[in-house]
């Protein structure tokens, strides 16, 4: 796990099957990496309506992290939370430039999440955690018109 980052830890993820614990566990760290990622974004846009906007995406992807670790509970059927380990944020190296372009990238990540998270709640057997899979996807495509809306800021 540790040679993974926040770039690569997605693929990982097998689409063919529902998410076990060892994938949900994945998807935690990706949440909570996310949030940070969105702050280090935030603290170096340079533009402070862009970074307000990018810090309220990190608040929410912390709150995916925890609908996570909600699911989790349910499938292992006892309180879950992190180890030591798995606290560990994911390596989210910044690019050079946080430019306009950065955030088109962006938009299809959040997009794809989305997407991801929609199927995963398909194939998912249990209800309630299908319902939070669900609640995380439709918050990705938030996500995605606020870097939409960072990008034109930085177009202007
Ligand atoms: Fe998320
Ligand atoms: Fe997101």
């Amino acid at each position: 796990m540790s040679e993974l980052n926040f770039y690569t830890a997605g693929s990982t993820l097998d689409a063919k099957s529902a998410l076990d614990v060892e994938a949900l566990e994945t998807i935690y760290r990706l949440e909570m990496s996310g949030e940070h990622f969105y702050n280090l974004l935030a603290d170096r846009v340079g533009n402070e309506e862009a970074a307000d906007l990018l810090r309220k995406n990190a608040v929410e992807e912390r709150g995916h992290a925890r609908r996570i670790a909600r699911a989790l509970s349910i499938k292992t059927g006892t309180e879950w939370s992190p180890t030591a380990e798995q606290e560990i944020l994911l390596d989210a190296p910044m690019p050079d430039s946080i430019d306009a372009p950065l955030f088109l990238a962006v938009v299809k990540g959040e997009i794809d999440g989305d997407a991801g998270y929609q199927h995963w709640a398909d194939l998912e057997t249990n209800e309630d955690i299908a319902r939070l899979l669900r609640l995380n996807g439709r918050e990705e495509t938030v996500h995605a018109g606020r870097a939409q809306q960072v990008y034109e800021i930085l177009s202007r």
